[in-house]
């Protein structure tokens, strides 16, 4: 598929979630005059970071991971010598759950869709997960749910997977968030995030 028919479609899912108001998150979207979170990136890249859903900054400016768990992405990036210009960053819910609780099972099935429609027209070799929640969906959209553990157990691993467009590694990762609340997590994050330097 051409770059050109990518941002095309996604564009459309844009469109579809910017009218969304069968979310349970739309009203509160609205009320607040905040922005939907897409994605943002390279819409050609081998690499999807899915991170779990937006938080203040994000649904102030539309952007995925621009606060301080961004920072954090950005340094491990930075680490793995990865330009952040070169992945694409999205999350599973598209909009900010009130006072950044934890995304419900149904906000999930909501979005859930709209990522699996991200996934088919970028087609990344490789998915790393920020979180347990988008650990937990990917995993399972890929039928790998034999395989779950605690993510204490997963992290930095890579599973394959089979896509309509062919193979897929997932990589599950902690979420940055880890090292803004705990400093001495960082070393670990960084060791995850090598795992990524053969796919950039
Ligand atoms: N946390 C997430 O999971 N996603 C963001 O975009 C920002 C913070």
């Amino acid at each position: 598929m051409s770059v050109n028919n990518r941002t095309e479609l996604l564009r459309k899912i844009k469109e579809e979630i910017i009218t969304l108001k069968k979310s349970p998150l739309y009203a509160e979207r609205v009320k607040n005059k905040v922005f939907p979170v897409i994605g943002e990136g390279s819409h050609n890249s081998q690499i999807m970071f899915v991170g779990e859903a937006p938080g203040k900054n994000e649904a102030a400016t539309g952007r995925p991971f621009c606060g301080a768990s961004g920072k954090i992405l950005d340094e491990l990036l930075d680490s793995a010598g990865i330009k952040r210009q070169d992945v694409y960053v999205t999350n599973i819910v598209k909009d900010r759950p009130p006072f950044n609780r934890d995304p419900l099972p149904e906000e999930i099935r909501v979005y859930g869709p709209f990522l699996d429609r991200q996934i088919e027209i970028i087609q990344p070799a490789v998915i790393a997960t920020l979180g347990r929640f988008s650990m937990d969906y990917v995993m399972r959209k890929f039928s790998l749910e034999h395989l779950l553990q605690p993510i204490s157990k997963m992290h930095g691993k890579v599973f394959e997977a089979e896509t309509s467009y062919g193979k897929i590694k997932i990589v599950p990762l902690y979420h940055p968030a880890v090292a803004v609340y705990n400093a001495n997590s960082k070393d670990e994050l960084k060791k995850d995030f090598q795992v990524l330097k053969e796919f950039n």
